[in-house]
């Protein structure tokens, strides 16, 4: 309802790298999936809501060869809203653009996760022309002159600007998905003008946390002529003023009480993992990504084994870790460092079929995750560095019943908000251990008062709560902008 009014029949248009569905080929039959992605938990619960059109690159294997290259789809299947307007990318441009520039290049750039970016001309030249390739999309899509364009995360730094020239009037809302990092860490990239300039063509432009919307401004201010309003928190460039602002992520609050319990999940999940139900669990769900602390979350519990052998035998930590840009070969590396150390605490710690680690490298759909969060005495969420990390609210959302505890990284944005779950450096292997220890022994009442008002929090800012703000703030600017319009 927020949406709507905010929106007052405006014209809708998300662009953004991944799609929110992916149609796989399995034998004969297409399956539809959901990728591994904080972004699409969070716009997909908004595009339900507001209707429009998502214009996104076609990923799946099924969607060339049986959708036949189709280029727009009603989504979501069971009850469709919006559509779904597939960019189809050839495999150099998604090389260049997706896997160089955006993940090779800004991906480290803008995590301090202490591995080095690496630029290439090549990359940079496919990124430059796939943001041109989806700024036409959404030109083209667009049915009026002034729609309201949700501009998704890294990959389209360059497209605000493109969009604004061709739509000169359209209201475009920049969203950075992943940290901002200070001006010297960015000011390494070759191409950190064209960048800055690109991103300065949108009305308003949304960072997770204050804190990475101070570090944009810094570095704005050390590379480019610009004027900054720091109290209105506003940049004029060209001719053109951007609203720079924090807008935290969040998830849409589950509407419904869930039709399973969480016994009738640790049900389910130990008799998936062949484990007594007596057993303690803890769970980390994350992409195979090198930003996400595994390697350190693993070393925690081995350590809290270590110094509490009376765990052993009685505690698993499973690891969900969806794969993840598999053909970059950082990734590669740090998924056989994760398997690896895997492997080595599990031998070390043998007693029968007892595995302190269960690491489960897969896809997992969101409903098989949901038995997971509840069946876990803990969630541990170790981030080196994060924009928001939406895993993290998702489990609380999972626990009905007050349960559970959640070890939270100081180094997410998640952290600045979620106060009550036990926040830990992840490079300090022994306060991870402790943190873990603890949750493990958690009174039920603390895990409950803790729960409770972690519960509250995320019920309250939730999804609808960032993108309304970000439409409110838009409403007003629009406004103001229609209003000068008539003056002159
Ligand atoms: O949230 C950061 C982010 O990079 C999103 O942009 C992206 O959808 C998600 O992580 C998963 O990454 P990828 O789309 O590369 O699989």
């Amino acid at each position: 309802q927020l949406l709507h009014s905010e929106l007052a029949g405006d014209e809708v248009i998300v662009v953004s790298n991944r799609e929110p569905y992916i149609h796989e080929k399995n034998g004969n039959r297409i399956e539809v999936k959901r990728p591994a992605s904080g972004l699409v938990t969070a716009v997909e619960a908004v595009m339900r809501a507001c209707s429009g059109t998502w214009v996104a690159h076609g990923s799946g294997s099924a969607d060339r060869m049986v959708v036949d290259r189709c280029d727009r789809v009603a989504v979501p299947p069971a009850n469709p809203s919006y559509t779904l307007r597939r960019v189809w990318l050839s495999s150099e441009e998604e090389q260049g653009y997706y896997y160089g520039f955006a993940n090779e290049g800004l991906w480290p750039l803008c995590h301090i996760a202490h591995v080095r970016p690496v630029f290439r001309s090549e990359d940079w030249n496919q990124y430059v022309a796939v943001n041109q390739r989806f700024a036409d999309a959404v030109v083209k899509e667009a049915r009026t002159d002034d729609p309201v364009v949700l501009v998704q995360d890294y990959h389209f730094a360059l497209l605000p600007r493109m969009v604004r020239q061709a739509l000169p009037r359209a209201t475009i809302i920049t969203f950075w998905h992943i940290p901002w990092p200070n001006p010297e860490s960015f000011g390494i990239c070759p191409w950190r003008e064209q960048i800055l300039e690109g991103m300065l063509g949108s009305t308003i432009l949304g960072f997770h946390t204050p804190f990475h919307r101070r570090n944009f401004i810094e570095t704005v201010d050390r590379y480019l002529e610009t004027r900054i309003e720091a109290e209105a928190s506003t940049i004029s460039y060209d001719g053109k003023l951007t609203l720079v602002e924090a807008y935290p992520i969040s998830i849409a609050w589950p509407e419904s009480t869930t039709a399973s319990t969480a016994e009738e999940s640790r049900a389910i999940v130990c008799s998936d993992l062949g484990l007594p139900e007596d057993h303690l669990i803890g769970i980390g769900v994350d992409r195979l990504d090198y930003t996400k602390g595994i390697v350190e979350r693993f070393q925690a519990v081995e350590r809290m084994l270590e110094r509490h052998p009376d765990m052993v035998g009685r505690f698993s930590f499973v690891q969900i870790a969806a794969p993840s840009r598999s053909s970059l070969e950082e990734y590669q590396q740090f998924a056989a460092r994760v398997r690896k150390l895997a492997a080595r605490i599990n031998a070390r710690c043998a007693n029968g079929a007892y595995q302190p680690i269960v690491l489960k490298a897969e896809h997992h759909d969101h409903d098989r995750l949901l038995h997971y969060y509840r069946a876990s005495q803990v969630c541990m969420v170790t981030s080196l560095h994060d924009g928001m990390n939406l895993v993290a609210k998702e489990y609380i959302a999972a626990r009905e019943d007050e349960q559970g505890v959640l070890v939270l990284s100081q180094f997410t944005g998640a952290a600045r908000e979620l106060h009550e779950a036990l926040i830990v450096n992840p490079y300090h292997i022994e306060q991870g251990a402790d943190a873990l220890h603890r949750a493990l022994t958690m009174p039920r009442d603390e895990q409950r008062e803790r729960m409770r008002s972690l519960r509250a929090l995320v019920r309250e800012f939730n999804v609808y709560r960032w993108a309304g703000r970000m439409l409110l703030d838009a409403a007003r600017l629009r406004q103001r902008e229609r209003i000068a319009t008539r003056i002159h």
